[in-house]
């Protein structure tokens, strides 16, 4: 078989090992992979690297992704999903293994609902993907994150401040649970529940009362009271570009305006998302991107492999595709057991 591989959506630590991984899987088993460049424009445009073995040997210590990555949507326009069949076509993909999100994922699904044989990977930092425990990317981005707030604690200590941490995670709080719990922080803001000002500032006076300054972290994709919608622009699939919100600023200018605790804030946007994945992730990556191999070679294709409980499995890419997975109520009671 002729394997092709791709990547799409925002980056994450673990992509090259599961390119690896799938690489390796495949040539061991007698068959060949080609990598399509930058997620679904590679597959609309022809555009392909060789991918053997010794191409991805070292690529399981890297973050990024060696094939790049966009957040194209080839089947937006009819005329494009054409030239993603004709690519196919023309270089005799047997299979096709898509890793990313939802959005590189539901492109998985309308390529399958045209005929085409895909097997996907879920991937994220936002860890938001349905019907799989935890995705790769999550593990590494919340580390640097929890890094970053521990470093934060140095500073607000010794200047007796409040400092906000704005993380990403888009409409799903996974990232700044993360960050909260492991990280110690007095307060945690995620979109997931409705943000209340008053009960903030007490969150902060107790901390500054208690040990002199106060730690909070915030997603980037809360709703600020009486700020709504977006200032960025939109990708391709219509999302929002949150990260230009800076929310976390905003919310230093008010704790500091209201509490008169000096506040700072910090954004630690795409430092997030690089950097070597974490043994979780390379291990979560390697697992999934095999698995994807062994689910194409005995034709199970539509399908997603995905972890549950310790196990790999593969699921239909319907079911991965639900509503994306945000924090649920038993996660966000242990968070808030913790706050100031
Ligand atoms: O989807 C992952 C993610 O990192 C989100 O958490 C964030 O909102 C978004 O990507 C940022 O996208 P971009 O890389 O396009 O700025």
């Amino acid at each position: 078989m002729r394997f092709g591989l791709l990547t799409g959506g925002g980056d994450c630590p673990g992509l090259n090992a599961a390119l690896r991984a799938a690489v390796y899987r495949a040539e061991r088993a007698g068959h060949q992979s080609v990598g399509f460049l930058d997620g679904w424009k590679g597959v609309r445009d022809g555009l392909t690297r060789p991918l053997q073995a010794s191409d991805v040997s070292e690529a399981l210590l890297h973050g990024g992704t060696i094939l790049g990555t966009s957040r194209t949507n080839p089947f937006r326009v009819p005329a494009d999903a054409e030239r993603v069949l004709a690519t196919i076509h023309r270089l005799g993909i047997d299979a096709l293994i898509a890793i990313g999100g939802d959005d590189t994922l539901s492109a998985a699904r309308e390529f399958y609902r045209r005929g085409g044989r895909v097997v996907g990977v879920p991937k994220t930092m936002d860890n938001d993907v349905a019907g799989t425990d935890w995705t790769f990317g999550f593990d590494s981005a919340s580390t640097v994150a929890v890094d970053a707030l521990t470093r934060l604690r140095d500073t607000a200590g010794s200047h007796h401040r409040a400092i906000v941490l704005e993380v990403m995670g888009r409409h799903a709080g996974w990232v700044a649970l993360a960050t909260g719990l492991a990280g110690g922080a007095d307060a945690t803001l995620i979109p997931e529940e409705t943000y209340d000002e008053a009960e903030l500032r007490a969150k902060v006076r107790r901390a500054v009362e208690r040990r002199g300054f106060a730690l909070v972290v915030a997603s980037e994709g809360i709703e600020l009271s009486d700020r709504k919608g977006t200032a960025g622009g939109k990708d391709e699939f219509g999302h929002e570009l949150l990260g230009e919100r800076g929310v976390g600023e905003e919310l230093a200018r008010r704790i500091e305006k209201a509490t008169g605790v000096e506040a700072r804030s910090a954004s630690i946007g795409h430092i997030q998302r690089g950097g070597p994945p974490t043994l979780f992730d390379r291990i979560l990556a390697t697992r999934l991107g095999a698995k994807a191999v062994d689910l194409a070679l005995t034709g199970a294709f539509g399908t997603v492999a995905v972890l549950r409980g310790a196990e790999i499995i593969g699921i239909p890419l319907d079911e991965a595709l639900k509503a994306p997975k945000t924090v649920p109520i038993d996660w966000r009671d242990l968070l808030h057991t913790f706050d100031a």
